[in-house]
């Protein structure tokens, strides 16, 4: 039997063209039909059951090794951005103002590679494997339909492993840390509502861009003077809306933006505070408030032994000084709600290559250096194996 860095090598010709073919195509959230049947047909190929259309346009497959075990998750997130690609490469983008542009046409391409490899050792392990492809992970909501549709249906998974390929790391390298590594993301609009009339008459209006502007001023205030320093979080407004014209006091303000967090007990506190200067800063300026909060993910937490266990398997596939600690980031990610359904670790692989492959997700022309893929199909197949090896 070859080696697994030998199997993700042979397999890397592979991984790349599905990686290449998916990143002509790309598919915004919950509009990954054509993917959905990408991943669908590779692993009917390999000889698995998929169930497509779970949350949507999602996909799971059973690899059962018909012995005793434990059960992991292996989760890709499969959809696309709506940026127009800058690229002159000739796999770029052939949609119009879609693109791959946070690199999950690579997640794709390397877990069907995993399963690939997973299958072709089934006879050398035991317990099951359950691979997710996920949809809508850019508006982190994928995770979520997918639960709600039965993604685990009969199946209580005991680990949870997923990987992010990332352009600030160098190829050959993987990140990785224990406790929260991404942060819980939610957001929130804000109506403030005064009363309008002629800009020359203030005192007969009520002012609602005033209280909105001491409103924005206040909320920063909630982590600069509220929340320990150690603990990171972030309040941003990212709009403001108001007004049509020079002499006229509008009738409201619309703000609009979003809380980050790490703390579980943090974010809880901070959403309240925030409404609560809210109402109370546009209630002393004579103003009304309305707000709508949109929930978003948890923070993204790995287990502490989960990560030291896959340290263990990185460090022997890649040498030590290639396993590196990572810097939590503030964005945020559903993966967070798979590591909520049992202990795992997330893990960031490296495809930075050089100046075309260094700009940063979500950019017109971020890529990744396709060497990258076959060091995190290696990677991901061994952290799975690594927790299903038969005696
Ligand atoms: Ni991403």
């Amino acid at each position: 039997m070859p080696s697994i860095a030998e199997q993700a090598a042979a397999l890397q010709e592979r991984t790349v063209a599905v990686r290449r073919d998916l990143h002509r195509h790309p598919e915004i959230a919950f509009e990954e039909h054509r993917t959905m049947g990408v991943v669908a047909r590779r692993l009917r190929e390999l000889g698995l059951e998929p169930r497509v259309g779970v949350g949507r346009t999602g996909v799971v497959a059973l690899l059962d090794t018909g012995r005793p075990g434990p059960t992991v998750l292996a989760r890709a997130d499969i959809d696309a951005l709506p940026v127009p690609e800058e690229k002159q490469v000739d796999y770029r983008s052939t949609v119009a103002g879609k693109m791959h542009a946070c690199g999950h046409d690579g997640h794709t391409a390397v877990l069907l590679s995993v399963a690939e490899v997973l299958v072709s050792r089934r006879a050398q392990l035991a317990g099951r494997v359950l691979f997710v492809f996920q949809p809508a992970e850019e508006i982190v909501r994928g995770a979520r339909a997918m639960l709600d549709d039965g993604a685990l249906e009969g199946l209580t998974v005991d680990h949870v492993l997923g990987l992010h390929l990332s352009s600030s790391e160098p190829v050959g390298t993987v990140s990785v840390a224990e406790g929260p590594v991404m942060a819980a993301t939610d957001s929130f609009r804000l109506l403030v509502r005064g009363r309008g009339g002629h800009a020359a008459y203030p005192h007969l209006c009520v002012d609602p861009i005033v209280a909105a502007a001491q409103l924005v001023t206040a909320l920063q205030t909630l982590v600069s003077r509220e929340t320990d320093p150690l603990d990171r979080s972030v309040v941003t407004i990212t709009s403001v809306h108001a007004g049509t014209a020079y002499n006229i006091i509008p009738e409201e303000v619309e703000l609009k933006g979003t809380l980050r967090t790490f703390d579980a007990g943090t974010r809880q506190r901070l959403r309240a505070r925030l409404l609560e200067v809210a109402e109370l800063t546009t209630r002393s300026l004579g103003c009304g408030l309305a707000h709508e909060w949109f929930e978003g993910t948890p923070a993204v937490v790995n287990d502490a032994a989960a990560t030291e266990r896959f340290r263990r398997v990185a460090r022997e596939l890649l040498g030590p000084e290639n396993v590196r600690e990572m810097t939590p980031i503030m964005g945020g990610d559903d993966m967070a709600l798979w590591l909520e359904q049992a202990k795992g670790c997330y893990f960031f692989v490296g495809t930075r290559g050089g100046e075309e492959t260094a700009f940063a997700h979500h950019h017109p022309r971020f890529d990744i250096d396709e060497a990258g893929l076959e060091v995190a199909v290696a990677l991901f197949a061994a952290g799975v194996v690594d927790l299903l090896q038969a005696d």
